[in-house]
C-alpha cells in the first residue's frame, strides 16, 4: 500500500478542495473582465490541481499545457531549463494564468515566465497550490497560493516522489527512510 511511505498528512483532501473553491471565487471576480483566458498547467505536476481548479473558475476560458525538463538530481550550475513541450495556443494579448502544484527554488517559474513575457501577453499571474519559500532562489511571487508549507519532502495531489504518488488526493509528507 503506497500509503504506508507517508509520514503524515500536511493539508488533507477537504482542506485542498475547500482552498479551491476559495481560489476559483477569487480568481473569477478578477478575471470577469478579460479578452481572453488561457489557463496554463505545467507538467505533470499540477494536473490534479488544475482540473480541479479549472471547474471553480465560471468564465469562458481556454487550457493549455506545457512540459519544461526537470533538473532534479543536477549540481546546482548546471541547472538549466529547457522546454520540452510548448504551449499549442498562441499567447498574444491574452491573459495567461499559470498554474502550478509547488514554487520551490522559483527557477521552473521564474523561467516560464520570461519565455512568456516575450510573446507579448496581455497579462500573466501565477497561481500556486503549494508554497515553499524556505527554499527560494529567485524573486518569485505567485499571485495565488493555495498554502504556504514548511521545507519537508511533500507528494500527492500531482506531486511525485520518482513518478509515483501523484494520485494521493492530499499532500503528505513522506518517511525520511524511503527518500534515501
Ligand atoms: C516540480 C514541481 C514544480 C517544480 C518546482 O516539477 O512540480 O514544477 O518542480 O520546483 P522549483 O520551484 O525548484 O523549480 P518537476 O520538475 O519535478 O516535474 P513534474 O511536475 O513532472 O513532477
Ligand atoms: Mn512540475
Ligand atoms: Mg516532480
Amino acid at each position: 500500500m503506497i500509503e504506508s511511505n507517508i509520514k503524515k498528512v500536511l493539508v488533507s483532501e477537504e482542506e485542498i478542495q475547500k482552498r479551491v473553491k476559495e481560489l476559483g471565487k477569487i480568481i473569477t471576480k478578477d478575471f470577469k473582465e478579460t479578452k481572453g483566458l488561457i489557463v496554463v498547467g505545467l507538467l505533470r505536476g499540477s494536473i490534479l490541481f488544475m482540473a480541479d481548479l479549472m471547474r471553480e473558475i465560471k468564465l469562458p476560458l481556454k487550457i493549455d499545457f506545457m512540459t519544461v525538463s526537470s533538473y532534479g538530481n543536477q549540481f546546482e550550475t548546471t541547472r538549466e531549463v529547457k522546454i520540452l513541450k510548448d504551449l499549442d495556443e498562441n499567447v498574444m494579448g491574452k491573459d495567461i494564468l499559470i498554474v502550478e502544484d509547488i514554487i520551490d527554488s522559483g527557477l521552473t517559474l521564474s523561467k516560464i515566465m520570461e519565455i512568456l513575457k516575450n510573446r507579448n501577453p496581455n497579462s500573466i499571474k501565477l497561481c500556486t497550490l503549494l508554497n515553499k519559500s524556505a527554499r527560494r532562489e529567485v524573486n518569485i511571487k505567485a499571485d495565488y497560493i493555495g498554502f504556504d508549507i514548511p521545507d519537508e519532502f511533500v507528494l500527492g495531489y500531482g506531486l511525485d516522489y520518482l513518478q509515483e504518488y501523484r494520485n494521493l488526493p492530499y499532500v503528505g509528507v513522506m518517511k525520511e527512510d524511503v527518500n534515501e
